[in-house]
């Protein structure tokens, strides 16, 4: 059975212009129950860490650079198949792709400034829920 819980981070671009509100508002109208949240401001070390999967990737950099510009905020989201539901409500990641009415059609500038991040399978969510959230519990069933 697919979990219930995932992770989203608001981005620092849209965090930056104060769109936290709308989207988390955007988020409850799509059905998600927000069950975990904080702003953190992430190190270069965190930000590598975090994107450890990009590494090889020639965006890398500038990911990381990008996500340290700013403080973020991390959510965790519950709604039924939530990693699917998520992935669905955010859009494609550059937004000139994104279907309308999704997270990134809304509030992405760019590919790499893209507004917000969404786990992309239950055994990420459940690692990169407990990155930011360690030893709470917040992984859901
Ligand atoms: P990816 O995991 O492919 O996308 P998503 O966020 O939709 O799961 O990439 C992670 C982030 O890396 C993406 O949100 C923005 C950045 N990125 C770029 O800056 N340029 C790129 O060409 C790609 C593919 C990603």
């Amino acid at each position: 059975m697919p979990s219930n819980r995932t992770l989203a981070i608001i981005k620092p671009d849209a965090f930056g212009a104060r769109k936290a509100g709308k989207i988390i508002a955007l988020l409850e109208e799509k059905g998600f129950t927000l069950r975990g949240a904080k702003v953190e401001h992430l190190t270069s070390d965190r930000a590598g860490q975090f994107y450890a999967v990009h590494r090889e990737r020639p965006f890398y950099a500038s990911l990381v650079e990008f996500m340290t510009s700013g403080p973020c905020m991390p959510l965790v989201l519950e709604k039924e198949s939530a990693v699917a539901a998520l992935r669905e409500a955010i859009g494609a990641t550059d937004p000139a792709e994104a279907a309308d009415g999704t997270v990134r059609k809304l509030y992405a500038e760019s590919k790499g400034r893209n507004a917000i991040h969404a786990s992309d399978s239950d055994e990420n969510a459940a690692t990169e829920i407990e990155f930011f959230f360690p030893g709470q519990g917040l992984g859901g069933a």
